[in-house]
């Protein structure tokens, strides 16, 4: 079995073949995982909802992530293991360089960060300098919720779709090597996964990324709250968790997931 590497990603860009990543935040559900073909796992900031029952991702601490972030990288042999920043972990060079280094040091093969600043693109080149590899996330920014007044659809006005291409283009010229993109046009997402040549990962962003994911407990339909038409229900028509991973996989690969339903115009 061929460990995943970000070469390998650039690869599936290169030959159209979509790349399926999900979350995780444990060991039981990472081997599982990895065993149904998920090619990236993210131990995303979202356990701060999903697993600590927070009303947002702000609260989650660094001690909290290379918790989580060791727990599944204990699990896994071949996904690529890229572990969240949490908020205010990454305010400055030494911070962040620091944080990425705990993230590594507990098996993530890669740090991701959110937003497009000066400071972001100073931070990006630097952890690259010292050989941490970044994914960026561009449009929702969930650590940003408060400033950006909720869980909103980002980039659907001219002025702001083009600040997020220009970010995009910035992001890789920094070093960035992969980048999600969440909850923005499926045309700009298009647009955007045009015009870089990283691999795109869209949640929220439409089938023409060059890969999708999903937070692991909306598509088994465990989430608390409402579901955001993004999110399908993987249970829905299959028997056990293996089935419903399997399927996502499977529809991930195929362009069947995510349809029009699940997209924004
Ligand atoms: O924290 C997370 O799970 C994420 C995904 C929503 C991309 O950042």
């Amino acid at each position: 079995m061929k460990a995943i590497t970000i070469a390998s990603l650039k690869n599936m860009k290169l030959t159209g073949e979509k790349i399926a990543c999900l979350t995780a935040y444990d060991a039981s559900f990472a081997a599982l995982l990895e065993d149904a073909g998920v090619e990236v796992l993210l131990v995303g900031d979202s356990l701060g909802m999903v697993i600590q029952g927070q009303l947002t991702t702000l609260p989650v601490t660094m001690d909290a992530m290379v918790y989580h972030t060791s727990c599944v990288a204990r699990a896994i042999r071949r996904s690529l293991l890229i572990a969240d920043l949490p908020f205010l972990s990454y305010f400055s060079i030494e911070r962040s360089l620091e944080n990425a280094g705990r993230l590594m040091a507990a098996g993530a093969s890669m740090v991701k960060l959110e937003g497009c600043n000066t400071e972001i693109i100073e931070i990006i080149k630097n952890l690259s300098k010292w050989g941490i590899p970044v994914c960026a996330h561009l449009g929702l920014l969930p650590q940003s919720v408060f400033k950006l007044g909720g869980y909103r659809v980002q980039g659907r006005e001219s002025e702001q779709a083009a600040a997020l291409i220009e970010n995009a283009q910035s992001l890789e010229a920094a070093g960035a090597e992969l980048l999600v993109l969440e909850c923005i046009p499926v045309n700009l997402a298009q647009q955007i996964t045009k015009l870089v040549t990283i691999p795109t990962i869209g949640i929220g962003a439409g089938a023409y990324c060059d890969g999708q994911v999903l937070v692991l407990y909306d598509m088994l339909g465990i989430s608390l709250g409402k579901r955001p038409r993004f999110i399908r229900d993987f249970m829905v028509g299959n028997n056990s968790i293996r089935e419903a991973i399997t399927t996502f996989v499977r529809d991930v690969k195929s362009g069947v997931f995510p349809e029009l339903d699940h997209s924004y115009i």
